[in-house]
């Protein structure tokens, strides 16, 4: 389970979340919404112990990131929003290390599966700077699926797949929800949030302007023409006329 209380991140005078709380159940997943700036990536990257937040409490599966940092990243599985492999590690090293670095080296036994299914199979041989983005985009997300973690946080996972890739991995996440693991998954595709999200949580300028089943949300506007997350999105965060 991820639990975020109370979050706030500022830089400098700006607040970029705040006061931003939210669950994620075990075998959930949760669309973290809203428009370019809204502070999904800021809240993600404070997940993963990527930022440390000016206040609030992040908690992984129990483990507090500020009070446990290494039971809560032992807890977490991190797609960054643009991967970067590390240059002279090949495909097949990089998982090699993770699995190591999480002390899970037994988890290498499902290497050729990961990697067949993202397509990656063939490159395994190959160094992280040769990748294309979507390769590296593949990479990062087989490095996360290759230790048993229990919550799962995607930065815009789906951007720049194939349509193969985006189908296999959907796939795979669906899979971690049938295993009762916890996703956090940021995007802008509404289409895919409205169809593999249990549920969604849309951010405006840092603060939580809605959450909940996309029925839920759909009825909570049942006055308006809304009839898809779209249109749902566009009525939620439009910016009123100065
Ligand atoms: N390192 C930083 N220093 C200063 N300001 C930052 C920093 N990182 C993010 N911000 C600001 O915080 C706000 C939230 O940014 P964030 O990257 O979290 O948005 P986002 O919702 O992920 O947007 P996008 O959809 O474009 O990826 C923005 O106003 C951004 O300019
Ligand atoms: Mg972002």
């Amino acid at each position: 389970m991820l639990q975020v209380i109370e979050l706030t991140k500022q830089f400098g005078g700006m607040t970029a979340v705040d006061r931003l709380s939210f669950t994620v159940g075990d075998g959930e997943i949760v669309g973290l919404l809203g428009p370019n700036g809204a502070g999904k990536t800021t809240t993600i990257r404070c997940v993963a112990s990527l930022l440390q937040p000016t206040s609030g409490h992040i908690l992984l599966n129990g483990h507090d990131v500020s009070d446990d940092p290494v039971g809560a990243k032992r807890a977490l599985a991190f797609v960054p929003e643009v991967p970067n492999p590390y240059e002279m590690l090949t495909v097949m090293e990089h998982l090699r290390f993770v699995a190591a670095a999480y002390g899970m080296e037994e988890e290498l036994v499902h290497a050729e599966e990961i990697l067949t299914r993202l397509d990656l199979w063939e490159k395994r041989g190959d160094l992280g700077a040769s990748l294309s983005k979507g390769m590296r985009q593949k990479l990062a997300c087989a490095c996360a699926f290759i230790h048993k973690a229990q919550v799962f946080c995607f930065d815009e996972p789906l951007i720049g797949l194939d349509p193969k890739g985006m189908r296999e991995l959907k796939a795979m996440i669906m899979e971690r929800r049938a295993l009762g693991n916890s996703v956090l998954i940021s995007t802008h595709m509404l289409d895919t949030a409205e169809r593999l999200c249990d549920r969604v949580i849309i951010l405006k300028r840092g603060q939580l302007i809605a959450e909940g089943t996309v029925p839920e949300l759909k009825q909570r506007l049942q006055s308006s023409d809304a009839t898809s997350l779209e249109d749902m999105f566009l009525e939620l965060t439009e910016e009123p006329i100065a």
